[in-house]
This record gives C-alpha cells, sequence and structure tokens, in this order.
C-alpha cells in the first residue's frame, strides 16, 4: 500500500467499513448526534463503490497516488450528483458546472469525458442503491510534488457511488441550526474546488457549537452561502437569496428553486442581503444536492421566525421530485 492514499467512504458511518468507521467517529466527535444524515447504507449486499482508472472496485479497496495533485495542492474540482428515482437528477447542469470549474482552473477534460454519463449510469446500476449520491472528482493528476504542472499530464477521475443521504421527518421538523462566520474564502468560489479548508474549518466551528452549518459574512454584514449550502430567506411572502458573485457557488439545487419558484407563481428576488435581514426574516432555509430545500430554525443563537419551518420552505421543498 505503499505510496498510495485509501480513498475510504469519508462520511461512512457504515460499520461495514470498519476502521473507515473508528476514524470517521473521532473526527465526528463533538457534532450532536442527530446532526449525522442517514446514509442508508445499512444492507450487507450492496457496497459502495468507486471508479478510478477505468474500472469499477469496491470503494474501500479504491486507492490514489500520493502524488496526486488533488492530494498534495488540492489542485482539482468535483460534483456532487444525487438520484431521483434511479437517474441522475439534473446531470447536464451538473456537467456544465463541472466544465465551467475545469475552465476555471485551468484544467483539461479528459478525452473520455463524453463516457461519463455511461460510467455513471453503469455504477448506479452497480451499485444497486435505492438512490445512489454519485462523486465525481477530477484532479489534474499525478507527478512529484512541485507547482508548476508538467504540461500534458494526464488528470486522474475518481467517480464514488454511495447511498444517497436521507433525512428523517423528524430531522426536517426540527430543521437545523446555523452560525453566521467571516468569509474567509477566495474570490472564486464559483470553482467547485477539492480546496474546501475554510469550508470544513468552518462546519466544524458550527459542529462545536452544536449547530449544522455555518454561513459566510463578509465584514460588512453581506451574506454568501454555507459552508456547503446556498441560503434563501422569506420576507413578506417572497423568497430572497444572494446573487451569484465571487463568493458563491452556482448551486444546482439553489438555480432549480429559482426556476420552479418562478413557474409556480412563487415570488423571488435575487438581491444582495445582510445577516440583518436573515435574522429578521420569517423563514430561513439552505439549498443543496443533499439536502434539497433544509428549514433553519435558528441563526446565532436567535430564533427564525417561530423557531419552526415555515410554509414558503414546505412549498418549496415539495417543488424537488420525490
Ligand atoms: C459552498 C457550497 N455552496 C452551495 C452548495 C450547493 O450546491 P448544490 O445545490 O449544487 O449541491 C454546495 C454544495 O456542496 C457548496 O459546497
Amino acid at each position: 500500500m505503499n505510496g498510495f492514499l485509501r480513498i475510504t467512504g469519508a462520511a461512512s458511518l457504515s460499520p461495514r467499513h470498519n476502521s473507515a468507521c473508528r476514524h470517521d467517529i473521532r473526527i465526528l466527535s463533538g457534532i450532536r448526534p442527530d446532526t449525522i444524515v442517514s446514509t442508508g447504507s445499512n444492507s450487507t449486499d450492496m457496497a459502495d463503490l468507486a471508479h478510478i482508472n477505468g474500472n469499477f472496485i469496491p470503494l474501500e479497496s479504491a486507492v490514489v497516488s500520493v502524488n496526486d495533485r488533488g492530494y498534495t495542492f488540492a489542485d482539482g474540482i468535483y460534483e456532487v450528483i444525487a438520484t431521483r428515482n434511479g437517474q441522475p437528477f439534473l446531470l447536464p447542469e451538473h456537467f456544465r458546472r463541472l466544465e465551467r470549474s475545469a475552465e476555471g482552473i485551468g484544467l483539461r477534460l479528459p478525452a473520455n469525458y463524453a463516457d461519463w454519463p455511461k460510467i455513471i449510469a453503469g455504477g448506479i446500476e452497480r451499485a444497486g442503491f435505492a438512490e445512489t449520491m454519485v462523486y465525481i472528482q477530477l484532479t489534474r493528476g499525478v507527478m512529484p510534488r512541485r507547482h508548476v504542472a508538467i504540461e500534458d499530464l494526464e488528470p486522474q477521475l475518481v467517480i464514488t457511488f454511495r447511498p444517497r443521504p436521507t433525512f428523517t421527518a423528524a430531522q426536517l421538523a426540527a430543521g437545523q441550526r446555523v452560525i453566521t462566520v467571516e468569509e474567509i474564502r477566495w474570490r472564486r468560489c464559483w470553482i467547485k474546488s477539492t480546496a474546501l479548508l475554510p469550508n470544513v474549518m468552518m462546519k466544524q466551528e458550527a459542529a462545536r457549537a452544536g449547530c449544522d452549518e455555518a454561513i459566510f459574512v463578509d465584514r460588512d454584514g453581506e451574506v454568501h452561502e454555507g459552508t456547503s449550502s446556498n441560503i434563501f430567506f422569506a420576507a413578506g411572502g417572497t423568497l430572497v437569496t444572494p446573487p451569484l458573485g465571487d463568493y458563491l457557488l452556482p448551486g444546482i439545487s439553489r438555480r432549480f428553486i429559482l426556476d420552479r419558484a418562478a413557474a409556480t407563481g412563487l415570488p423571488v428576488d435575487v438581491r444582495r442581503c445582510n445577516r440583518d435581514e436573515l435574522l429578521a426574516a420569517d423563514e430561513v432555509f439552505l439549498s443543496s444536492t443533499t439536502m434539497d430545500a433544509m428549514p433553519v430554525v435558528e441563526i446565532d443563537r436567535h430564533r427564525v421566525g417561530d423557531g419552526k419551518p415555515g410554509p414558503l420552505t414546505r412549498r418549496v421543498r415539495e417543488l424537488f421530485p420525490e
């Protein structure tokens, strides 16, 4: 195994992954147990799967080189795609964002890019989960550690297939609690880069505070997004969300909500907003591929609205197909 880095399901809580599991529990200590999302991976006949270097293998035996620039420099991009009724949801939109991210870091897409939908469909079928979470990671490639990359380095693709996380009715009814944190990220947050250290650090801070998510707010109080979600609020019956820009990942769920909300006559307003408006909002929710629309019931220990998920958030959740 020397010289290789084992890819484990980092958030896997499945007892099947004993060593990964112990590791995860250590990392997750300090996080309220009820904030851990179920991956539904309780089946014994299905295994998390990886597609790596053209082969499908069990995720727990998948390895990459320690010289992968994704490991040494976080020199890579990724996408997370959920299936609905067994089909990847909004796949073209995810591919478009991936292409933009690749362009953003000057990464050429591999020659087999056109085959990825087929690889993904094959992986979903092989994995055999009721619903799958597909994770695509593309790094600049493998070479001895040096900042300047070798020209024509072959990008390294890893695709993993794991059960799609689910939220119980109780978790949705309870909603989530968030903190606001200082925006400390770079000005190209529209690139879905694997360099997520600020996001990880702030999510850890939220966890230590007994909360679920941290919302990046700049020094002027302008609200950007969560560490792994976009944010919306409802004020006077209108849905408000910050505009795209340097400090926002163009969330696929955000776009879906905006399009569907407008189509169903729900007033939406995409504009810059500040922390005070968030605190005064009737409702607040987070959007992401993992959560769809997740109610927020508390911000920096202040109750949102009446402290319960509101009707607009429910309406938005219902915009998503089963
Ligand atoms: C920083 C950040 N913003 C927003 C999102 C939501 O994006 P999407 O709806 O495409 O999952 C994510 C998802 O991981 C994220 O990491």
